[in-house]
């Protein structure tokens, strides 16, 4: 991220935030240099050289009034910056836009009102955004440092943000709350682009039928891609990506072998994991779904995992 951008008005959170940021640091750094003069100046003042016998001070009740009042005026004016900027935060405008924000480990889905999911953050400029957040799993917390925006994704709680984009570009969108193995890998980017643009973005996708989503929400139900990615990366088990159709090296009970990761295969590698277990990866360490997934949900299963091309 660009220095500079810490004082630019990305979105229309940046100023009230960075103006609450800049009285609390100006009052402290005040501070700091204040009290930093002060010792200074008493070490010199009254060392044992220029003041050889110490003398008790007792009692003074304008000075505890000072230091009472002084402190008191001041915490009242960070809060006051500080409620302003966050009380706008929690007031939504009426026309704001909707998107879902769905956390999980590890990766964010943006799921809008004509039911796009993106994994990206595409959002037309100077247009009231909402962001509604949940998590499927644990906590996690969203976060576009450019923006000013921050919020936590809660399991089983609604919680939301709200901005307006005000200018053009790429952001990053990071996970702030710590949330397992791959909590540094969360990220995403904020797209902001011409309102023309956006419309035509928005407007192309193909819906995906219903039985593919439920497969996928099987898989994030399960926390099955904890260990098995979507995007190709090399987790605890293989990559879903690209598995249907492929050729894989499996041993069974130590003997290599070739498969090809049909319908069958995959069926067969939910319901009996340990049977054949993809070479360079641990044996034992997934259990059998036949218990926990009706047939139904693993035909679901594997027919989403045959769209992972
Ligand atoms: Cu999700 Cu950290």
């Amino acid at each position: 991220m660009n220095f500079l951008q810490i004082f630019s008005g990305a979105s229309n959170m940046v100023e009230g935030v960075d103006r609450s940021f800049v009285v609390i640091f100006g009052i402290s750094l005040f501070f700091l240099i204040g009290i930093t003069g002060v010792m200074v100046y008493f070490i010199i003042r009254y060392d044992k050289k220029r003041n050889p016998k110490a003398t008790q001070i007792e009692g003074s009740n304008t000075l505890e009034i000072v230091w009472t009042v002084v402190p008191l005026v001041l915490v009242m004016v960070m809060f006051y910056y500080g409620y302003r900027g966050y009380a706008k935060m929690r007031e939504v405008p009426d026309d704001a836009m909707n998107i879902k924000v769905i956390a999980y480990m590890w990766d964010w889905d943006f799921e809008y009102e004509n039911g796009k999911v993106s994994k990206d953050l595409y959002l037309p400029i100077d247009k009231p955004i909402k962001l509604n957040l949940t998590s499927i799993d644990v906590v996690h917390s969203l976060y576009i440092p450019s923006f000013r925006v921050k919020e936590d994704a809660v399991p089983r709680k609604d919680n939301y943000l709200w901005f307006i984009p005000q200018m053009e570009g790429e952001y990053e969108v990071l996970c702030t709350e710590y949330c397992g193995l791959r909590h540094s890998f969360m990220g995403a980017k904020a797209i902001v682009m011409k309102q023309d643009n956006f419309n035509i973005w928005l407007a192309d996708f193909t819906p995906v039928d219903s039985g593919t989503i439920k497969g996928l929400e099987i898989l994030r139900a399960n926390a099955c891609i904890g260990c098995h990615s979507l995007d190709g990366s090399k987790l605890v088990g293989p990559s879903f990506q690209g598995l249907f159709g492929a050729s894989r090296t499996v041993l069974v009970d130590g003997v290599e072998k070739s498969v090809i990761a049909d319908e069958k295969y995959l069926i067969h590698s939910i319901k009996e994991p340990n049977a054949e277990v993809v070479k360079g990866y641990p044996a034992n360490v997934m259990q059998s779904y036949t218990k926990l997934l009706t047939d139904e949900q693993i035909t679901d299963v594997a027919n989403y995992l045959k769209t992972l091309k």
